[in-house]
């Protein structure tokens, strides 16, 4: 088995057109592709929480440049693709969250399928893009509750419209891949187009609404104790630079060998890491160390899957890439990180510092 890493050489240079850039991933992204010498064209909303990773690493003067505008803006979306002249692009932004697109779902929907459809559609106007990576999630699945983890030939579906409007992207960026990327026309659009299904992301700098680490991190910090309303629910837990790689080690295969990859790609955690929200608490706690602690919420919520797990055999056999932090470290990391910033510490070091040691691990 072949074995790919980032490989720093490849990105020095290339023009990357990311959206999504000033979200939690793509903050990490931006920041990481910017350290190895690409050139970033961000195409996303204006950050949409204070604090965000986004104005804490001042990723504004390390792109090309951050352009400020919606996906559902077809236009808007072709003309930035046609400026940008990018040799790869990730396909990242999104409307993320479970819990909002029950409360917003036409909002999810429009973001989250049309988005994509208009990035897409936005691709056929260029003939610079060699590989493009489409962003989805573990969710995309058709969820059965079963205990193992879901392979990438398994039907798109998902309960909520968040996980089924990620299904749909999956669904959407298919048709495409065959109606105007197909591997038959590769000499005439040179553009390979793969998807990425990643796990529950997590690491520092996140202050997202209604996700696990960044409601225990503001709990923790103002002495409350963190409210769970599944303590029992599996996911897939993964610190954010492990998908983040995926994505990269996949834009480079696809770059390099074309079509070959241009498929859907699940990039999750060792099957030890999908572990019970209650575990990942106490970890947390854990790693703290100052008082914390949660007490659990029995009210009635919204449905959400119990258990998720993504297989990852692909990746590792036909990719080569695989996961390197356990969900042990990636929980110290987190701690480690979110401690610096409350100590007002240079946070884009202390990033950098965790890329490199990823990188080195
Ligand atoms: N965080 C996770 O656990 C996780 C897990 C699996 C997949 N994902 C996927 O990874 C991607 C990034 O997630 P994240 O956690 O960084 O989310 P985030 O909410 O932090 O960032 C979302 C980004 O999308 C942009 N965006 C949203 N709506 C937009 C619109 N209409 N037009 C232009 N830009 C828009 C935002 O401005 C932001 O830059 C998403 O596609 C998400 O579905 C996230």
């Amino acid at each position: 088995m072949i074995s790919r890493g980032v490989d720093a050489n490849f990105w020095q240079g290339k023009t990357v057109f990311l959206t999504g850039h000033t979200g939690f991933k793509g903050s990490w992204l931006s920041l990481w592709l910017s350290s190895l010498g690409a050139k970033v064209c961000g195409y996303a909303l204006a950050p949409s929480t204070t604090p965000n990773l986004f104005t804490v690493l001042n990723l504004q003067d390390s792109l090309k440049y951050s352009q400020i505008a919606d996906i559902r803006d077809l236009d808007a979306l072709q003309k930035a693709v046609i400026k940008a002249q990018p040799d790869i692009v990730i396909h990242m932004a999104a409307q993320p969250l479970v819990r909002y697109s029950y409360t917003h779902p036409v909002e999810t929907y429009a973001t989250n399928v049309m988005g994509t459809l208009n990035l897409l559609e936005s691709l056929r106007s260029i003939d610079s893009a060699r590989a493009t990576v489409v962003v989805t999630t573990d969710k995309c699945y058709e969820n059965n509750e079963r205990l193992a983890g879901y392979q990438e030939h398994e039907p798109m579906g998902g309960h909520d419209p968040y996980s089924n409007s990620k299904g749909c992207a999956e669904l959407v960026t298919a048709a495409y891949r065959r109606s105007f990327f197909s591997a038959d026309q590769y000499l005439e659009h040179h553009n390979a187009i793969a998807s990425a299904r990643a796990g529950n992301v997590i690491g520092g700098g996140d202050w997202s609404e209604d996700r696990l680490i960044p409601d225990a991190i503001k709990a923790f910090e103002a002495n409350k104790p963190l409210i769970i309303r599944n303590t029992l629910a599996t996911r897939p837990w993964q610190h954010v630079l492990e998908p983040l790689s995926g994505y990269l080690v996949l834009a480079q295969a696809l770059y390099e060998e074309g079509t070959a990859f241009a498929q859907g790609w699940n990039f999750g955690p060792k099957d030890s890491d999908a572990r019970p929200v209650q575990e990942v608490v106490e970890l947390l706690i854990s790693a703290w160390g100052s008082p914390a602690s949660w007490v659990h919420d029995g009210s009635e919520h919204p449905h959400e899957a119990k258990s998720l797990k993504l297989n990852i055999t692909k990746a590792r056999e036909n990719l080569g890439w695989v996961p390197k932090w356990t969900l042990e470290t990636a929980i110290e990391k987190i701690a480690h990180w979110q401690k610096a910033y409350q100590n007002k510490r240079d946070m884009k070091s202390i990033s950098l510092n965790q890329i490199r040691e990823y990188s080195q691990s």
